[in-house]
C-alpha cells in the first residue's frame, strides 16, 4: 500500500512536487495539502484524485491518512512546521533552506536528538542531479587528480519584486554552499563575499561573487546573477591537478537556421532539475517505506539523502556569507562538534 503524503505550501515548488509524486513516484500518493492561500490549496488538491485541502497545517500534520510531510512553504515557516512534524513522529522532507537562521536549525537538531532518530531530509536536490552525481563519481575515480578549484555560475532570468541581496545568498547560493563541499568531500572553513561596483546602483546587489575556502586549501568561486535576463543556467567546472570536469550543457537539440546555431535555456529551475527532483522524491519515499517496514526502529530513521545536519551546515555558511556581505571581508566558518547521534548514523549509512 502507498504511503500518504501531506504537502504544506503549494506554490511553485509545492505544486511541482505534488505533480511529480502523482505522476512519477512509486509507493506514495498525495492525500492532503495545506496552503495559507485556501484557493491555491483547493486548486492543487483538485488536480490529484483522492487528495483533499485541509484548513490548517496542524490538522494536516495530525491527519491519520498522512504518513509523511513535504514542506514547501516560504523559508521563514520551515522551522515551525518541521518541529511540529518531529513532535508528531512523522518523517519530513523540507525544501531548502532547512531554516533561514542557525538558531532555528539548532532547535531542529535538538528535537531530532530528543526523538532519538533522524526524521528530517532537506531538499538539496543537486545531490540527486545526474550531472553532479557523475561529477562526484569521476572526482572519486581520481581522473583529474586532487581537485583544487571550482568555478560555478548560478544565473536566473529574473526574480520577483522585493528581492534582496540576502535572498540571493539564502535562496540561491545555498545550493552551491551545499553541493560543493559534498563534491569535494571537504568542509567550508572560510567565506568571502564581493560584488562588482557596477552592481551598486541596483536595488539589490547583482551579480554577487562568493569565494568558499574548503579544508585542504581548495577554493570555490561562485558567480550569482539572479537577473541575468537570458534564462536559467547553472555551470560548474572543477579544476584538478591533472584536468578538469565540467557539467555539460543540457539542451537536447541544437537548431541551425538563418545563419544561426541555437540551443534553448530552461526558463527556471523546474525544467533544469526535473530529474533531480524526481530522484530526490523517490529516494525519500523509499527511505520512509524502508523505515516503516523495518522491524527494528533504529536511530537511522527514514532519511535517505541530505539531512538536518546538512541543512544546519548550509545555514552556518550562509550566515558567515551574510556577515562578510555586511562587513566586506573574509569570515571564518565554525561548526559545532558533530553530535554523537549524527556521527553514528553517518558511519553506519555512509551518507556523508
Ligand atoms: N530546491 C529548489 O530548487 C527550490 C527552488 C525554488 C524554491 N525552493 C524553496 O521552496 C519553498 C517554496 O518556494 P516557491 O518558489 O514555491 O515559493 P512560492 O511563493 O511560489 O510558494 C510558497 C507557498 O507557500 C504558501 N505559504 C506562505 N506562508 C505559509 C504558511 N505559513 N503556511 C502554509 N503555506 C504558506 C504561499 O501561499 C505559497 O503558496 C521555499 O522554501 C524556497 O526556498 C526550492
Amino acid at each position: 500500500m502507498n504511503i500518504g503524503i501531506g504537502v504544506i505550501g503549494v506554490g511553485v515548488m509545492g505544486a511541482d512536487h505534488v505533480n511529480t509524486i502523482s505522476t512519477a513516484i512509486s509507493g506514495a500518493e498525495v492525500r492532503a495539502v495545506f496552503d495559507i492561500d485556501p484557493s491555491r490549496a483547493a486548486r492543487v488538491a483538485s488536480s490529484v484524485p483522492g487528495a483533499k485541502p485541509l484548513s490548517s497545517a496542524q490538522s494536516l500534520i495530525e491527519e491519520f491518512e498522512v504518513d509523511a510531510l513535504l514542506i514547501a512553504s516560504n523559508d521563514a515557516t520551515h522551522a515551525q512546521y518541521v518541529l511540529s512534524a518531529i513532535a508528531a513522529g512523522k518523517p519530513v522532507l523540507c525544501e531548502k533552506p532547512l531554516a533561514p537562521t542557525v538558531a532555528e536549525c539548532e532547535k531542529i537538531l535538538c528535537a531530532e536528538q530528543m526523538a532519538g532518530l533522524r526524521m528530517v531530509q532537506v531538499g538539496f536536490m543537486r545531490r540527486f542531479d545526474p550531472g553532479y552525481v557523475e561529477m562526484q563519481r569521476r572526482l572519486v575515480s581520481g581522473i583529474i587528480g586532487r581537485p583544487m578549484l571550482a568555478h560555478c555560475s548560478h544565473r536566473n532570468a529574473d526574480v520577483p519584486s522585493g528581492w534582496t541581496s540576502e535572498m540571493t545568498v539564502l535562496g540561491s547560493a545555498v545550493h552551491e554552499i551545499d553541493v560543493m563541499p559534498w563534491l569535494f568531500g571537504k568542509k567550508v572553513i572560510g567565506v568571502n563575499w564581493m560584488a562588482p561596483s557596477s552592481a551598486i546602483t541596483a536595488k539589490f546587489r547583482d551579480p554577487q561573487v562568493l569565494v568558499l575556502e574548503l579544508e585542504a586549501g581548495a577554493l570555490v568561486i561562485c558567480e550569482l546573477f539572479v537577473k541575468c535576463g537570458y534564462g536559467y543556467e547553472i555551470r560548474c567546472e572543477i579544476v584538478g591537478e591533472k584536468g578538469t570536469i565540467e557539467l555539460a550543457p543540457l539542451a537536447s537539440v541544437r537548431v541551425r537556421s538563418d545563419f544561426k546555431m541555437q540551443t534553448d535555456f530552461a526558463s527556471d529551475w523546474r525544467g533544469r532539475f526535473a530529474e533531480a527532483y524526481r530522484r530526490e522524491l523517490q529516494s525519500w519515499v523509499n527511505g520512509v517505506i524502508r523505515w516503516r517496514s523495518s522491524k527494528e526502529q533504529t536511530e537511522f530513521g527514514p532519511v535517505n539523502g541530505p539531512d538536518a545536519w546538512d541543512g544546519y551546515c548550509g545555514a552556518v555558511v550562509s550566515e558567515a556569507v551574510l556577515r562578510s556581505m555586511a562587513y566586506s571581508g573574509r569570515m571564518g566558518v565554525a561548526f559545532q562538534p558533530l553530535p554523537e547521534l549524527y556521527r553514528k548514523c553517518r558511519d553506519a549509512l555512509a551518507y556523508a
